[in-house]
């Protein structure tokens, strides 16, 4: 942890009591409340503990709902649809909470790695902080794809189909790994089932390993929008001041995720999902929740055999790993010793263009794969890897930044020395 250990200063003697002999208390204390956060944090660092705050509301409503949900096929779509959205008191809110709380979910944290990559929070020494947000990452993207099989509409069972069909792209033992995912030669109960176990224990996985994101975050402390290494100095505890902020950012983001909740539940559902499971109907297009769609692109983008011994359909599942896997790389793929993007001309503006690629890549994703959609999906698909394996290591050592601020009261009071008070 940064800093000493400070027991807390309780004046309850039984807080006391418990304290002395298990000390958690004070442990929350010093990563809570004293904890020595820079001055300097703009709103892009409250997206960490909306994320966090979003996890505990899935963890809360997913149990609930587990209470009235029946995890067989033939039960699973009536328990959701029937049930749980008609009979049960408030059975709609929790499941629209928990519903539009995953696209929520995504979304902020989402904003979260993007203000990573803006500021350069993967350098040394967060190296292991990020990568383990990554590996967070890839957890919620399965603990996601399992849970929208749960409701066993027409959609979950073509997605699952789709999704688990990809194994079968690997060499020699692809068929007999989906056969094995499967439980089964198609999806069916035992799938939903294994989805089912999955999806409820994954998300305390998860839990675990923020605790240890939030432990590699407290040991060197926040990186800042200047990206500069802080002195004791530039820094202020974070308890009134960031949970006074972090309760204004959570207020805004209430009232969004309200506005989907209340006024428009059913947005990011699709149709085709209320219609139950059915293998003898495919759907015209099998789409998977927006927050998987860039990712979908990349997989659909190889339509060659590559270097004639890669088959397109396993080209294409590699390239859809591989566009999540190249980012535990990225503190060594960035050359640059700066870490903030607004001392860096050249990249500030490579990050915008990637923000535009993965948008293209999410709008392909959500389209046919032909014509000009398949195109710009291609391009955008080689961009993507460009941007990471050639740009990064490139215009880290070519780019020439702008001087660097010696400490946060520089680009406020300028380089002149402080103003002495009056005698
Ligand atoms: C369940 C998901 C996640 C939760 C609850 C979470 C939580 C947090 C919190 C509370 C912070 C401190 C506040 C802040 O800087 O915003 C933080 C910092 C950070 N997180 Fe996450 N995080 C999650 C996912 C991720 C992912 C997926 C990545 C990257 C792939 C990531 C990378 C980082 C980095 C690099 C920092 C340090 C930022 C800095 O100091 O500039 N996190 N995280």
């Amino acid at each position: 942890m940064s800093g000493e250990f400070v027991k807390a200063p309780f004046k309850n003697v039984v807080l006391r009591w418990i304290d002395d002999r298990l000390p958690v208390l004070s442990w929350a204390y010093n990563e809570l409340v004293i904890y020595p956060a820079p001055r300097n944090l703009n709103y892009w660092w409250n997206f960490g503990s909306l994320a966090g705050i979003m996890l505990v509301v899935q963890i809360v409503t997913g149990i609930v709902l587990v209470m009235h949900y029946t995890p067989h096929a033939s039960m699973a779509f009536d328990s959701v649809e029937g049930h749980i959205m008609r009979d049960v008191n408030w059975g709609w809110l929790l499941r629209y909470l928990h519903a539009n709380g995953a696209s929520m979910f995504f979304a902020l944290v989402y904003i979260h790695i993007f203000r990573g990559l803006y500021y350069g929070s993967y350098k040394a020494p967060r190296e292991l902080l990020w990568m383990l947000g990554v590996v967070i990452l890839v957890l919620m993207m399965a603990t996601a794809f399992m849970g929208y099989v749960l409701p066993w509409g027409n959609m979950s069972y073509w997605a699952a189909t789709v999704i688990t069909n990809l194994f079968s792209a690997i060499p020699i033992f692809g068929d007999t790994i989906v056969t094995w995912l499967w439980g089964g030669f198609t999806v069916d109960n035992p799938t939903l089932q294994r989805f089912f176990s999955l999806h409820y224990l994954l998300p305390f996985v998860i839990f675990a390993v923020v605790f240890l994101h939030l432990l590699a975050l407290h040991q060197f402390g926040s990186n800042n929008p200047l990206g500069i290494d802080l002195t004791a100095k530039d820094k202020i505890p974070f308890h009134p001041y960031y949970t006074v902020k972090d309760m204004f950012g959570l207020s805004v983001f209430l009232l969004v995720y309200g506005f989907f909740v209340f006024y428009a539940p059913n947005a990011f559902i699709e149709p085709v999902n209320f219609e139950p499971a059915n293998p003898f109907r495919t759907p015209a297009h099998i789409v998977p929740e927006w927050y998987f769609l860039p990712f979908y692109a990349i997989l659909r983008a190889i339509t060659f055999d590559f270097l004639w011994i890669v088959p397109a359909k396993l080209g294409g599942v590699i390239a859809m790993f591989a566009s999540i896997f190249v980012l535990f790389f990225l503190p060594w793929l960035d050359t640059s010793r700066v870490r903030s993007a607004r001392f860096r001309p050249v990249y500030k503006w490579l990050f915008w263009v990637l923000v535009v690629d993965v948008l293209v890549l999410g709008y392909c994703g959500a389209n046919p794969p032909e014509g000009w959609y398949l195109v710009a999906a291609q391009i955008a698909t080689l961009y993507y890897f460009v941007h990471f394996l050639v740009l990064m290591p490139l215009v880290g050592k070519l780019e020439r930044p702008l001087p660097l601020p010696t400490s946060l009261r520089e680009p406020v009071l300028g380089a002149a020395p402080r103003p002495q008070p009056a005698e």
